[in-house]
């Protein structure tokens, strides 16, 4: 409910005292999820959009789809199913084990609720798509290539089953920024207007146009602004008119508008960057709506039911990622004067100089020489930084947080794509934070670090660790699309514990913890190496062990280590001096 508040630290001192139903105590780092949030994220887009229904006269509806690539978890996506029961609200897969998973969960859905198969797929991936239309689900397989339709055909004659079909545009429409680069004319998705209209040609050639019942988009996803928004729904809108009006496909019932509904990372509302998008859920909803009924409208086409695949604009906001901090410790202080750092600021530049001459040597030459003043502008960037330091006088140390914490793991995003998330200390809120602080993991990594926070900064406020408060804690907000499905497992380290919250009946910040379990165990994610953990790795130990007489110590050990997580276990962060 709006200004319902729950207390995150009494959450993570429950949780920490929680044991597991297989009776293991609940260890950091641990993902809290508050699937109260999620239903609220699910209903707000649902009433964003009746609200543009309505107020816009459009003749349709909006049903829209949850792409499970976003987050697999289980709770995630049967929850997804269960709050948007009566929405018909569906999911969408992009491979064969996200079909599986749909195909599962959306025997609980509203019959009738989409089950939209994307990506790329082969004779096994259309043949499963086409045995969930024979279970009863409503499965479109949606083409992304010409190619695919030859092989719905095949398994279709071989199956007997008729499919229901959709193809992907590929719009002139771009985004800009990171999650534009796949998109576009030359994107790498999809079929451009011309080649959507052979396919019509070829289903109708073969008595089958009544098969193709949807056109999909997607252009990227965190889609900056309501103009491109609309610009995207109308183009796509006028390949859906052309498609009914020129090429006859009268069975045409949808409009996907796949995903791109952004988020909002760094409060600022500008749309001026990949954190950022200047609209929310209601603009977003009425300029899809209004495009698309403007283009039907003057085309004399019916309007179409709207689908959209948001995805991270639903799952985000429900999960924080809690991190325990182990120690503190000052970064060694600079030991330059500022004329040192001007010279080594001046001698770079000046190496910087005769390669100009070398551009024009070629394509090997331009690289080596970008790639010089890469090196180099990043060092001079550094030692400018620490010379600024010095003439502000700015030198409160800065203090490197160790955490109990895989970057790769957890916050993968701001590894692989420099995407920020809000952070902030959890933990002695009513306390002024005197230190500023970067936050380093213990992965062996020199890339596991972050230093880079939203609003630009390159630390953060943070408290002094004093053991007699107990633990301090860290909130990753905003992380629940994504992170958890590109996860990758540097140093074996992997998945955090997940500890699922509800509001509990009658406020004043009750809440419940309705289930808690632990994160891959060692023996989990050794196992993802393809060792036979017992074979090749227990009985090993043991014929070693028993050989030198210490298996009565070891055993114990062994097991311990191979039944927790492979992060530090109750851990006594010492005092920050
Ligand atoms: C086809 C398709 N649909 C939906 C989505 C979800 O996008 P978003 O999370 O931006 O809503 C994606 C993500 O890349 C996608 O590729």
């Amino acid at each position: 409910m709006p200004g319902q508040e729950i207390d995150v630290h009494s959450v993570i001192m429950k949780a920490l005292a929680t044991t597991t139903n297989d009776n293991k105590k609940v260890q950091c780092p641990m993902i809290l999820r508050f699937p109260d949030v999620l239903e609220d994220r699910l209903n707000s887009l649902h009433a964003a959009f009746r609200a543009a229904v309505d107020n816009s006269g459009y003749k349709s509806r909006y049903q829209g789809v949850f792409p499970v690539k976003v987050n697999q978890n289980k709770a995630v996506v049967q929850d997804m199913v269960n709050f948007g029961y009566s929405k018909s609200y569906g999911l969408e897969a992009g491979s064969k084990p996200e079909l599986l998973i749909a195909m599962s969960c959306l025997t609980k859905a509203q019959p009738g609720a989409y089950l939209i198969c994307n990506g790329y797929k082969d004779a096994d991936y259309i043949a499963l798509a086409l045995s969930a239309r024979a279970m009863g689900l409503n499965a479109i397989i949606v083409l992304e290539m010409e190619e695919e339709l030859d092989i719905v055909i095949e398994q279709s004659n071989k199956l007997g089953i008729e499919p229901v079909i959709g193809i992907r545009a590929k719009l002139l429409t771009k985004i800009p920024g990171h999650f534009g680069s796949t998109a576009g004319k030359d994107g790498k998705f999809g079929m451009l207007a011309e080649k959507i209209y052979e396919v019509a040609e070829k289903l109708k050639k073969m008595d089958k146009l009544y098969w193709l019942q949807l056109l999909h988009f997607h252009v990227g996803s965190m889609i900056p602004t309501t103009e491109i928004v609309y610009n995207a729904a109308s183009e796509a809108a006028g390949i859906y008119c052309n498609l009914v009006n020129e090429h006859g496909a009268k069975k045409m019932t949808t409009l996907d508008c796949g995903g791109g509904l952004g988020i909002d990372y760094d409060g600022t509302r500008s749309g001026n960057s990949d954190m950022s998008v200047a609209y929310g859920l209601e603009q977003y909803a009425s300029s899809i709506v209004q495009a698309v009924r403007l283009k039907c409208e003057y085309n004399g086409v019916p309007h179409p039911v709207l689908c959209t695949e948001s995805g991270r604009a639903m799952a985000s906001h429900h999960s924080m990622i809690i991190l325990e901090a182990l120690s503190a410790i000052p970064e060694p202080q600079d030991e330059d004067t500022a004329e040192q750092l001007l010279s080594k600021i001046q001698d770079l530049h000046s190496r910087q100089q005769p390669r100009t001459a070398a551009v024009n040597g070629g394509d090997a030459d331009m690289c080596s020489h970008a790639e010089d003043l890469k090196k180099h502008g990043i060092e001079m960037y550094k030692l400018a930084k620490k010379l600024s330091k010095r003439v502000t006088g700015d030198t409160q140390p800065i203090y490197n947080y160790h955490m109990n914490l895989s970057i790769f793991s957890l916050v993968s995003d701001f590894w692989s794509i420099k995407q920020l998330f809000p952070m902030m200390p959890v933990s002695r809120l009513n306390e002024k934070p005197t230190l500023r602080g970067t936050l380093v993991d213990i992965t062996c990594d020199s890339d596991g670090k972050i230093e880079k926070f939203i609003g630009g900064g390159e630390t953060l406020p943070l408290h002094p660790l004093d053991p007699k408060h107990g633990g301090y804690y860290l909130a990753v907000l905003l992380s629940g699309a994504y992170q958890e499905a590109l996860a990758c497992k540097h140093n074996l380290f992997s998945g955090p514990s997940i500890v699922r919250v509800k509001a509990a009946k009658g406020g004043n910040g009750a809440f419940e913890i309705v289930s808690a379990d632990l994160g891959p165990t060692s023996e989990e994610v050794i196992s993802t190496m393809r060792y036979d953990v017992m074979k090749d790795i227990g009985s090993v130990i043991e014929e070693r062990a028993k050989k030198n007489d210490v298996w009565a110590m070891v055993e114990p050990l062994m097991t311990n280590g191979l039944t927790t997580m492979p992060y530090l276990n109750e851990y006594k962060a010492p005092k920050t001096t």
